[in-house]
Order: structure tokens, then C-alpha cells, then sequence
């Protein structure tokens, strides 16, 4: 079965496990959607609420947070986020959502906090998140990527099921509960890019880096030394190499690294 019969048999499922958070919310203005919808380039199913929640738990939404949710439907993701104190705007390209999601946002008492506008995803700036959510299908979120990889570090990307091609996520998680139908989400954080070569106090650290994972080597005093075990998770570093443990931090500029070695010490880069 392809991607969008499944998303719409699904729908069916969905609606039913809608959760608490809307349930009782009215239609807007007698506009009922109906789950499987055609959508511009995806159709419309929600996520179902137990996702929501665990989404929104993976990123470690706080309040300091403004989340962006790509094709946002019916509004859940984004008032469910500013239930909880962040600020949270939907982007939708079919405009009686958009009504729909603003209505619902005014009956929680979160109009300030969650907003919403009819757009398309692929021509908006989502740059100012620093969570991104997302229930689109995969070629969609492929295409998405290179905009998304040019977020700042540390930016969350939460999907409901689908993934970003050969980007693995960082983080899995089911919803658990009473969810049947489209109930794991996958977690990506957006890695600082430090692909290429750093000089270091005494030597010279190469990094060939693949998305949040990174190979490479430690040349100093003569010796060439593999690292291992190295990736990034946002703007923090971790490699292996000399039978120690680094750590480290890159600075906004993304030319400096400064951190620690394991059993004692500090070390700083900066880009070659
Ligand atoms: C599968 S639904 C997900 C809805 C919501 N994010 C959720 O998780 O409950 C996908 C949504 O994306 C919207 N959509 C499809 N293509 C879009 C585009 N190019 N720009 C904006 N919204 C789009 C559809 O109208 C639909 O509401």
C-alpha cells in the first residue's frame, strides 16, 4: 500500500484517537475537515494526541521555545505547545485550517501564543524555530532537509513517522497509551557544521562529518590518530582518540571549539 491510501486509512483510525487536549473543540464557522483530505502536497490526518505529547517531550519543549509545525492542520501541535507555555505558529496551506486552528487557539485561551498562516511550507522561512514539527510524508521531508540543516545548532526537528531519508534520527519513541494508528516519532537535532580541518594547541584535527556523525583523524607530533566513536549533538562535539574522551562546545561563530579531555585537561580549535 503507497504512503497516501495508508495516511488515509489511517485517518479514519486517527479521528477517533483524537485527544483530550480538542476534543470537545467546536467546528469553525459549520467547517467540519474531514480526516484523509486532500492537501496540497499531503492530505490531511492529525496526529494523534498521545504523539503530540511525546513529540513535544522529546524536544523538551519549554517556554523559552518557539515552535514552527510544518502543515499544521487542525492546529493541535501548536496549541498544545503554547498550552505549555512556548510560543508555537502553524504554517497551512489550505485556509479554512488555518480558521479552523485560529478558532480552536481562542476557545484554549492560547490566541497569543499560537498563531497560524495559510502558506506553503516550501516557500516560508521557518528559520527562527527552535523546534520544528512535522507530519508530512518522506520525499516531503527530504526535500525540506537542506533547510533544515541550516538551522541554528540544537534546533529540534520532531516527525511523526516518517524520516529524512539517509539523515538517521537521533532519537525514536512510540506514543504508547491508546494510540493505534501513526504513533512514533522520530527526533532530529540540528548539528553545528565542523566538517573540515582545525588547528589545535599541538596538532591538527580533520573531521569528515555526515550529518550528526563524524569520522576523521588527530594529527600530532608526527603521528596520524583515527578518532572514533564521534559525533555531534547540536552544538556539542564527542570523539575518541588517544585513549581519551573529548568533549567540547562550538562557539556561534562556528570557528572555535573549547572543551574538555577526560581525566583532566581542556582543549579549543579553530578552523584551519
Ligand atoms: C498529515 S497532516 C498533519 C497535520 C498536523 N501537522 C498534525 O500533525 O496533526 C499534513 C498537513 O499539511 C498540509 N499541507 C500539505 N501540503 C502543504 C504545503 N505545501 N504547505 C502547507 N501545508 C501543507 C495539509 O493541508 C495537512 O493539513
Amino acid at each position: 500500500m503507497t504512503l497516501l491510501p495508508r495516511l488515509a486509512l489511517a485517518s479514519a483510525i486517527s479521528l477517533f484517537a483524537f485527544g483530550p487536549a480538542l476534543a470537545d473543540t467546536p467546528p469553525a464557522n459549520n467547517y467540519t475537515p474531514s480526516s484523509g483530505q486532500a492537501g496540497k502536497d499531503v492530505v490531511w490526518v492529525p496526529t494523534p494526541q498521545a504523539l503530540v505529547d511525546r513529540m513535544l517531550e522529546m524536544a523538551e519543549l519549554t517556554d523559552q521555545d518557539y515552535l514552527i509545525d510544518l502543515g499544521s492542520g487542525d492546529g493541535r501541535t501548536v496549541i498544545t505547545a503554547a498550552k505549555r507555555g512556548a510560543r508555537a505558529h502553524g504554517i497551512e496551506y489550505n485556509p479554512d485550517m488555518v480558521a479552523l486552528s485560529q478558532r480552536a487557539a481562542k476557545i484554549e485561551g492560547v490566541a497569543e501564543r499560537a498563531t497560524f498562516e495559510k502558506a506553503d511550507i516550501f516557500e516560508s522561512d521557518f528559520s527562527k524555530a527552535t523546534i520544528i514539527t512535522l507530519f508530512l510524508l518522506p520525499d516531503l521531508n527530504v526535500r525540506l532537509r537542506p533547510t533544515l540543516l541550516k538551522m541554528k545548532p540544537g534546533t529540534r526537528v520532531l516527525s511523526n513517522s516518517f524520516d529524512m531519508g539517509d539523515w538517521l534520527p537521533d532519537a525514536r519513541a512510540e506514543a504508547g497509551g491508546d494510540c493505534v494508528s501513526y504513533c512514533e516519532a522520530l527526533k532530529w537535532i540540528i548539528p553545528a557544521k565542523v566538517d573540515g580541518r582545525w588547528r589545535l594547541e599541538n596538532g591538527e584535527l580533520r573531521l569528515d562529518q555526515t550529518y550528526q556523525m563524524l569520522a576523521g583523524n588527530l594529527r600530532r607530533d608526527g603521528k596520524t590518530l583515527a578518532i572514533s566513536d564521534a559525533r555531534m549533538n547540536g552544538a556539542e562535539i564527542s570523539f575518541f582518540v588517544d585513549g581519551k574522551r573529548y568533549t567540547g562546545t562550538v562557539d556561534e561563530t562556528g570557528k572555535k571549539i573549547s572543551g574538555q579531555i577526560e581525566g583532566g585537561g581542556t582543549w579549543t580549535a579553530s578552523r584551519a
